[in-house]
Order: C-alpha cells, then structure tokens, then sequence
C-alpha cells in the first residue's frame, strides 16, 4: 500500500514494484496538471451502473475519436484539436488539453485559470481528470460486476469542502451531461459487440494527432492481452504441479 497526494494506493500482489517504478512521470504530470493537488478534500461520491463490461468503457475513455461527436460542449471546453499533447509511461497514460472558451455552455470555466486539462489512465481501473477552472481532481475506478455490468465509483475533490457556484456547475456538467453522455455509448458498443458482423476491429492510429488516434487503446489492450497470458500460464503452471 502507498499514498500519493493523499490518494491510497493498494495492490494485492506481494511481488508488486513500488508505484513509483511503474508508472514513470505520470505522478509528476498528474502533480503538475491538478493545481493544489496536497490539499484538496473529497467533497461528493456517487456510484454509476453501466450495462457494459469494463473494458468496453476503458476502450472509450482511451480515446478521443468519439469526442466531437458524443460530446460537443466537451470540445468547446478544450481544445483536442490542436493543443493535445499525450504520454504513456509504464502503466499510465495522459492527454493534457489546453482550455478553450471561457463561456462554452457547460460551466464557467473563469478568468483566473489555475489548472488546464488533463486526462489520466493508471492501469487496470483508475481513471483520474483535470478539468479547466480552480482547482479540483476527479476520479473514477470501474468495479467490474459481471461480463456485461459495470459500476463506475466517482469522487469529486475540491480547494474547499463547500463548492462554488462555478464548481457546482462543474460537478452537475461531469455527472448529468458528459458521464451520461459516455453511458450512453458503451451501452451502445456492448449492445454490437453481440453483432454477427463484428469479429475484429481496427485501430485509427496517428500518434501526432492524439484528437482522432486510438493508439492509447491498443496500449490498453496489450495490457489487458498481458495479464490474461499471465494469468492463463499461472494457472496451467498450477494444475501441472509446477513452479508458477
Ligand atoms: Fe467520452
């Protein structure tokens, strides 16, 4: 177990490396991207049932392809388009996005900017996010409930235990909007996984343009096809009587 900005990490495996060694400059970035980071308090937690499995929803947070068409107030918030920088380190990745219109129709992002975004991935479940405006860290893991049923476990942290107005408005637009937004497609998604026609998909790569590239859900998928092979020669090794 380790702590880290007052987040807890735990991982069942007594082998593990320390979360440092696995995830590179990720909680550099993460630091550098969620101003306050040391101080800020969980202020709302609320769970959410998705009728997909958990890898559907990670391969839809993994990119952005699907952003200007499920979530178009999200792009007037920031600017995928052009000012999208990513990074994969180890077992995370991120995509910082600089902010775009002050008055964009979802919330008052205001003047005096402390943080611009940053979209993060710590490998299996943990999914953090900076969003423009004063300073705040939201986060949601996936509890996995069945082969096509999954919980999303949201925590909203703030500067302060009370919100703004402005980061009320936040909060609303992140749970009622653009969460319900990404529901709504992973449903979809699982909904054609069942299709005759689908056997294989293809990724869109680009790694230049980040805004329409799916190379951060082929880094997710080797990840998930690792474990499974680790897995899979853990058990075989098992029922052989061998050392695994
Ligand atoms: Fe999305």
């Amino acid at each position: 177990m380790e702590s880290f900005a007052g987040l807890v990490f735990a991982n069942l495996d007594t082998e593990a490396l320390p979360l440092g060694d696995q995830t590179g400059g990720f909680l550099d970035d993460l630091t550098s991207a969620a101003a306050k980071i040391d101080d800020l308090v969980r202020v709302e937690s609320y769970e959410v049932s998705v009728a997909a499995n958990w890898k559907t929803i990670l391969d839809n947070n993994h990119e952005c392809y699907h952003c200007s068409v499920n979530h178009p107030t999200l792009m007037k918030i920031v600017d995928y388009d052009s000012k999208a920088r990513w990074s994969d380190d180890g077992i995370t990745f991120t995509h910082g996005v600089e902010r775009m219109l002050v008055d964009n129709g979802a919330y008052d992002i205001g003047t005096t900017l402390e943080q611009e975004a940053m979209f993060g991935y710590i490998w299996p479940t943990t999914v953090p996010l900076v969003f423009p405006g004063s300073p705040s860290l939201f986060i949601f893991h996936l509890i996995p409930t069945g082969p096509e049923t999954t919980i999303e476990r949201w925590d909203f942290l703030l500067g302060h235990e009370e919100p703004s107005g402005q980061e009320r408005r936040l909060m609303n637009y992140i749970k009622n909007v653009l969460v319900a937004e990404d529901v709504r497609l992973c449903e979809n998604v699982q909904q054609g996984l069942h299709s005759r026609g689908y056997t294989q998909g293809r990724f869109v790569v680009d790694r230049n343009n980040v805004n329409f590239s799916e190379h951060h859900v082929h880094f997710f998928q080797k990840m998930v096809r690792d474990a499974l092979a680790e897995d899979k020669s853990c058990h075989s090794a098992e029922q052989r009587h061998l050392p695994s």
